[in-house]
């Protein structure tokens, strides 16, 4: 018999062990990673001035947390298999580093591989997970990227399992966030496992390219767009479809960016920059914080958009928010200014996700322009204004029974 109770103290004990850590990303994580602009050549001082630009820039503020390194920031195991910095790159160490962003009021984050080696051929976390993960909690980091190159023989699942039981192991509150590209349809299987997933290959900076790169492809904003399509059901509060890290500031239009920030607002995605925070555009900042932007994205209902309707390069996307709001936004894929005519009395959105159901005819709505930050009248009446080429026109629907009702003054 007391034996029988060991037993089952011991499986509960493992059993409690093995979850995914809850409460995390409760809204769409945000925050900074290093790749998209600097690839490879990260080092510690770059860091330290992304984590100080954060805050000095009002990023801090406007939301955003987390100031990750990707890949290349390893050195070498030493002989009991301990993973090291690169010390020329990295010669204080990670922790100084981490306590350094802390420091500043944000989090850190940091980047491997479930194979033998990352994609930029540095070691991986194949056969180390627990190590790994007791080391990155011992350094005090709070958001892994865990990525999915050199993993011959391993299935996803499968490996990104024992990642999170090591996160869950170790003891520390850390984001997981599973970059194997969508190759493994992880929508359908990672809601336990991870806290994001990537939906597809990498993003380019560019409005709608491929960049081919031999084996592989990277992908402008409407190419990674389109390929969310069907995939909003599986989102919501603690894990969310991740189409990548963001291209604002890294070379396209103001009005791309514009759009790019606007499509991943309305998606729910994460919004983690991928530009050079010290030396940024007064553009692109305006871009990145714009907070109506990002209330949006980060609701607490954490619905993905829906595309309403696609018809001559123009897209209408709605998006359900907490107190009975909508988001919606105009975007035009073309290359020329399209008009918008349109009489929301015709349209009734049927949201089958948030079980929710707009009606124009029933319901009235005040309109906010989130990019002029001016009020735009009610859904009584036509809309009508003009989306530039590549650009949105992104509008905050706010129930006109939803507002505070005016106190009646007694004279
Ligand atoms: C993959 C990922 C990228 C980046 C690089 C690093 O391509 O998808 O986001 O992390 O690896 O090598």
């Amino acid at each position: 018999m007391k034996k029988i109770f060991l037993l089952i103290i011991c499986l509960y004990a493992i059993n409690a062990s093995a979850q995914k850590q809850e409460g995390l990303a409760l809204t769409p994580p945000m925050g900074w990673n290093s790749w998209n602009k600097f690839a490879c050549n990260v080092d510690e001082n770059l860091i330290r001035q992304t984590a100080d630009a954060m805050v000095a820039s009002g990023m801090r503020d406007a939301g955003y947390q987390y100031i990750v390194i990707d890949d290349c920031w390893h050195g070498e195991r030493d002989s009991l298999g301990f993973i090291h910095p690169d010390p020329q790159r990295f010669p204080s160490g990670i922790k100084a580093l981490a306590d350094y962003v802390h420091s500043k009021g944000l989090k850190f984050g940091i980047y491997s591989d479930a194979g033998w080696k990352t994609c930029g051929g540095r070691p991986g976390s194949r056969g180390r997970e627990y190590q790994d993960a007791q080391t990155y909690a011992n350094w005090g980091v709070d958001y892994l990227k865990y990525d999915w190159c050199n993993t011959e023989g391993l299935k996803a699942e499968g490996a990104y399992l024992t990642m999170r039981d090591a996160l869950s192991a170790a003891g520390r509150p850390i984001v997981f966030s599973i970059c194997e590209w969508g190759d493994n349809k992880p929508w359908e299987w990672a809601r336990n496992v991870g806290h994001l997933w990537r939906t597809t290959g990498d993003i380019y900076a560019c409005w709608d390219c491929e960049y081919n790169h031999g084996t592989w492809s990277s992908w402008g904003v409407l190419r990674i767009l389109d390929k969310q399509d069907g995939l909003r059901q599986y989102a919501g509060p603690g894990h969310w479809n991740d189409p990548d890290m963001m291209e604002v500031g890294n070379g396209m239009t103001v009005n791309e960016d514009r759009a790019h920030f606007a499509m991943w607002c309305m998606l729910a995605a994460p919004l983690m920059a991928g530009n050079d925070l010290v030396n940024m555009k007064k553009e692109t900042l305006e871009i990145l914080t714009n907070k109506e932007a990002i209330a949006i994205n980060q609701d607490p209902l954490g619905v993905q958009g829906l595309r309403y309707s696609a018809k001559d390069s123009l897209e209408v996307w709605f998006k359900p928010l907490a107190d009975g709001d909508w988001a919606v936004c105009f975007l035009n894929r073309s290359n020329t200014a399209q008009p918008i005519n349109f009489d929301w009395k015709n349209h009734t959105i049927s949201d089958t996700v948030a079980n929710r159901e707009l009606n124009f005819t029933k319901d009235s709505f005040m309109l906010r322009n989130v990019w002029a930050r001016k009020e735009m009248g009610n859904t009584q009446k036509i809309l009508r204004a003009t989306v530039p080429a590549h650009d949105v026109l992104m509008l905050r629907l706010t129930s006109a029974n939803s507002r505070p009702k005016k106190k009646i003054s007694k004279s």
